[in-house]
């Protein structure tokens, strides 16, 4: 049986890796598709490389693009993929256009098709993710999901229970098995700070599109600054608006490129605080136990809250929490959820393994 999985963007890669590990246990044949939605090497290859991902075995260069384009440009190059090799089951990751794309095609040609990360809910429809992991989670065969206020929200939609598993947080697995290579001081060496740091990243289109809230990000940033060093492996989007409205413009500022996956948790591991819009940051610095100042107005990882070290925060109250958060100092207790215990990988291939032996049976 064949065993497509679809990745495409920065936060599937950390989250494919476990699955594609514990699935080579199998008697499947898997093939790694990279959709090029993301390519920069920092985007992209570092991962595969870090991670010990196999080279992808077909990438379709879709790169950048508007919405409807880039989803549009991966849907038809999948259709003929898939139409070709018509894999058993076909496996997609997160909330990226890539994961939309994908379900949309395999659910159109009848393939049975996994999602792993189903069931987070953000509730804000000005997110594209929350677009992407609605239509993605309705049109899924099975429904991988990572927390259990997950499994509530698919109930509540009208999921069939059998389709749903929890199998916890992938993205866990990778951090975990990878954290004794996470060096803070080697990094912080190499990025060229000394003492205390916050770790800033910022790529939502809710902070870093409009000119008026990136103004106000800008001025928060910089009351942020006022208090200690922060480090910014920024994001390409956004990138040069920021720049433009002066981000740069404050002494304790240091903006950087993206780093890679081991570099990036090196220097989150050594943060005194973290300040970010990212779904995957919220989750690993609950992990790392690490305060996490998530600059959004709502999280669809609320279990990072209730569980871990995270708080939503506004630009208004950013300095204040930050101001706070550094004198409690760093914490020497904290509660992580249930299954973010570095076995997700296993128990989501059991699963997948189980459907595609399931039908073959029926094909009999
Ligand atoms: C995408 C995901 C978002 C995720 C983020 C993680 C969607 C709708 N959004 O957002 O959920 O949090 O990835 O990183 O899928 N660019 C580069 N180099 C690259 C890739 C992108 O320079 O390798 C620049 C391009 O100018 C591009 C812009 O970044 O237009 C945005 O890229 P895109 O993939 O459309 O969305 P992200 O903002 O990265
Ligand atoms: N990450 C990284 N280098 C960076 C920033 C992020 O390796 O400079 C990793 C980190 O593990 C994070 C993942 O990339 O969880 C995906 O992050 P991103 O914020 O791009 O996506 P999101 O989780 O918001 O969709």
């Amino acid at each position: 049986p064949l065993v497509v999985h679809v990745t495409g963007a920065r936060p599937n890669f950390p989250k494919a890796a476990p699955v594609l590990e514990a699935l080579a246990g199998y008697e499947v044949e898997q093939l790694l598709v990279h959709t090029g939605q993301h390519y920069d090497d920092k985007m992209s290859d570092v991962f595969f490389r870090q991670l010990g991902i196999p080279k992808p075995d077909v990438n379709l260069g879709v790169g950048s693009g508007a919405h409807g384009a880039q989803t549009a440009k991966v849907m038809i190059a999948l259709e003929e993929l898939f139409t070709e090799r018509r894999p058993d089951l076909v496996v997609v990751y997160g909330d990226v256009n890539s994961t939309v794309a994908a379900a949309l095609v395999a659910s159109k040609l009848g393939i049975t098709f996994a999602h792993v990360e189903a069931g987070l809910r953000s509730f804000d429809m000005t997110m594209p993710e929350e677009i992407n992991r609605l239509v993605t989670d309705k049109l899924s065969d099975l429904l991988l999901t990572t927390s259990t206020d997950a499994i509530g929200h698919l109930g509540n939609e009208g999921t069939d229970p059998d389709k749903i598993h929890f199998v916890g947080n992938p993205m866990i697995d990778t951090l975990l098995k990878n954290k004794p290579r996470f060096d803070a001081d080697a990094v912080r060496q190499e990025v060229g700070i000394e003492g205390d740091y916050i770790v800033a990243t910022l790529h939502r289109p809710g902070n870093v599109d409009d000119p008026q809230d990136v103004k106000a990000l800008v001025a928060a940033m910089h009351a942020v600054a006022d208090q200690a060093q922060v480090v910014i492996p920024l994001h390409p989007r956004g990138r040069a608006r920021l720049e433009e409205a002066g981000f740069l413009d404050h002494p304790g500022m240091r903006v950087i490129d993206p780093l890679g996956y081991i570099e990036f948790m090196g220097l989150v591991r050594g943060a005194a605080a973290v300040v970010t819009d990212s779904g995957g940051v919220q989750e690993e610095t609950t992990i790392l136990g690490v305060p996490c100042l998530t600059l959004r107005p709502n999280t669809e990882r609320p279990v990072t809250i209730t569980h871990g070290t995270n708080q939503l925060v506004t630009r208004e109250v950013l300095a204040e929490r930050v101001r706070e958060v550094l004198a409690v100092g760093p914490l020497s207790e904290w509660d992580t959820p249930p299954l973010w215990d570095g076995h997700a990988g296993e128990r989501i291939a059991k699963v997948l393994a189980a459907s595609v032996s399931a039908g073959r049976r029926g094909e009999a």
